[in-house]
């Protein structure tokens, strides 16, 4: 801490992001990254667009890019806000719509990046406790509020909400922001984009991080009523009004257009996921009901941060994230299946010799 420090720098408390170690052979499932690189056609837009042009700044608008997620998802591009990351895309939501004097509501087990968007635009917020299944119960939230974030799938339970449950928070709220936070929704849930029409204070959040296999290059975007897209914009120009640069600009469209590698690529995933559910459950583990990239599950007498330093020796990190509801348990990414099959093996190595 200095002196040179802003009172309010002083007293943020910053999200801790996954680790990125450097250690040879590691299997990688602890920050839900894909096992599969990306469409070889954003690889190829990429590649082509590396050259002289990089001396002019890119489209502030991301006119072509969000374009092509408008088509996709069947709105027009005012309904479409690109941003650096879904993380800035989210950071600027919570700037734009949270700030009406009631806490902002969100789960008390869930991505763990919100609180930390209230402390740095000072906004009160409220952690509602998910149920005993973990499962985020919506009548919880008819209270007053500045507005409400639901991650669906919920991180990191993986269980995802049906439509209905989201339409209960939209009608509960007419005159806040609902924002429905996909970040992995392509794995197994049912995206809101099909209730922006009806409800102008809905915002969905979507990423190319993980199903479109592009966590590196850092591209995340908003659906919603053009007034809440303008909303979203303002903040925007008044902080960074170039977030996307060329390179991502042009990999991310070509990501979005390449549909057949992306369903190919999702199904794989969910294959996967289910095999490892499968192999986990039989290890003694309860897993939770997952439709994301990856698996919450604890052992009902293995201790979980003793199970994850176990794995670690072993070049396999996984997420143990601390708190009082979420110690007892292990947010596995799926990978690809012989590194699922190998962590598999860790495990039952690791139960047999500490039976
Ligand atoms: C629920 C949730 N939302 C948003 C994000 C941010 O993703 P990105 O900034 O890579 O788009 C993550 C990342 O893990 C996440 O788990």
């Amino acid at each position: 801490m200095s002196e040179l420090w802003s009172p309010l720098v002083r007293r943020l408390t910053p999200y801790v992001p996954g680790e990125q170690p450097k250690i040879a052979d590691l299997i990688k499932l602890n920050t839900n990254e894909s096992p599969y690189g990306p469409s070889p056609r954003a690889i190829a837009a990429i590649r082509e667009a590396a050259g002289d042009d990089l001396r002019l700044y890119p489209d502030p608008e991301a006119t072509a890019l969000r374009d092509a997620i408008a088509h996709r998802v069947g709105l027009t591009a005012a309904h479409v806000f690109v941003g650096n990351g879904s993380d800035e895309v989210l950071a600027h939501a919570f700037q734009a719509f949270f700030d009406h004097g009631d806490p902002v509501l969100f789960a008390d087990v869930t991505y763990s990046f919100y609180p930390v968007y209230c402390g740095l635009y000072d906004l009160p917020f409220e952690q509602i406790p998910l149920d005993e299944a973990m499962r985020v119960r919506v009548e919880d939230y008819a209270r007053p509020c500045s507005g409400v974030i639901v991650a669906n799938p919920n991180a990191p339970t993986g269980i995802a909400l049906p439509l209905t449950a989201i339409e209960t928070l939209l009608t509960a709220h007419p005159s806040r922001v609902v924002l429905v936070d996909e970040a992995y929704v392509d794995f197994g849930a049912e995206s809101a984009v099909s209730l922006i029409s009806r409800h102008p204070n809905l915002l969905v959040v979507q990423t190319l991080s993980k199903s479109r296999a592009l966590a590196g290059l850092r591209v995340g975007f908003a659906l919603g009523d053009p007034a809440l897209i303008e909303a979203l914009v303002r903040v925007k120009d008044s902080f960074n009004s170039y977030p996307l640069d060329r390179l991502a600009q042009v990999g991310a469209q070509a990501a979005i257009e390449d549909e057949n590698w992306f369903s190919e690529s999702v199904a794989r995933v969910i294959t996967t996921r289910e095999q490892l559910s499968g192999g986990l459950r039989e290890l003694g583990f309860e897993v939770l009901p997952s439709s994301a990239n990856f698996v919450y599950a604890r052992h009902p007498d293995r201790d979980a941060a003793h199970l994850a330093a176990a794995l670690r020796e072993r070049a396999i990190i996984v997420r143990h994230l601390k708190g009082p509801r979420t110690a007892p348990w292990l947010r596995v990414t799926v990978g690809a299946d012989e590194q699922c099959a190998t962590l598999l093996d860790s495990l039952r190595g690791i139960l047999l010799s500490n039976s």
